[in-house]
């Protein structure tokens, strides 16, 4: 299987990135980037499948349309990350990465967090979307016996764990 790129932007919940990665398969090859805005909280955590690549190392391997991987997380996407990708600007190694996936037709999903949505940030997630990007930022749910912020999050790294065809048990699926 091919590795996945997850990228962590400085947008508040840090955490839900960190929690996405370790909810990637101990056995799956797995690459982060974690931008200037987010590397703060970053650097005490620790989990052995996943690789740290600088965001300022713009020539590390997952910059390159050579590097073969199944998809590209940015979770949390900040305003900041989503403009600059909506715009094809790619000056550090995440938005560099995320243009990768672009070119390529690879999959990108994109958790964009604020709140409200300016109306520039709406047209650059419809833009995204018509090019096959993900939107997919962190929206309550109601229906998955969601009891506590804990389960929320375990909702929301599920949801992305689906999209990115990953297989799962975080959250109660609906029954109908
Ligand atoms: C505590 C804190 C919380 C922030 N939360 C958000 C947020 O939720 N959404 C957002 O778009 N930007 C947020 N920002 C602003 C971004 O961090 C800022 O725009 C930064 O330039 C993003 O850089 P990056 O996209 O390279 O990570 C926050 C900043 C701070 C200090």
């Amino acid at each position: 299987m091919l590795p996945i790129v997850i990228a962590l932007s400085g947008a508040s919940g840090v955490t839900l990135g960190i929690r996405l990665l370790e909810a990637i398969p101990q056995e799956r090859e797995c690459y982060a980037i974690a931008t200037d805005g987010a590397h703060e909280v970053l650097r005490r955590e620790k989990l052995h499948n996943v690789q740290w690549l600088r965001d300022d190392d713009i020539g590390a391997k997952v910059a390159s349309g050579s590097f073969l991987c199944e998809a590209m997380a940015i979770v949390p996407c900040s305003m900041n990350t989503l403009g600059k990708i909506a715009s094809g600007i790619a000056d550090n190694l995440t938005t560099r990465a995320a243009s990768v996936c672009l070119k390529e037709r690879r999959k990108l999903l994109l958790a964009p967090r604020e709140m409200p949505f300016s109306t520039l940030a709406l047209e650059q997630m419809q833009r995204l979307s018509l090019y096959g990007v993900l939107i997919a930022p962190p929206v309550a749910a109601y229906y998955a016996n969601v009891q506590n912020l804990e389960a929320m999050e375990r909702f929301w790294v599920g949801k992305w764990l689906d999209l990115l065809q990953i297989p799962h048990n975080l959250y109660e699926r609906w029954g109908g």
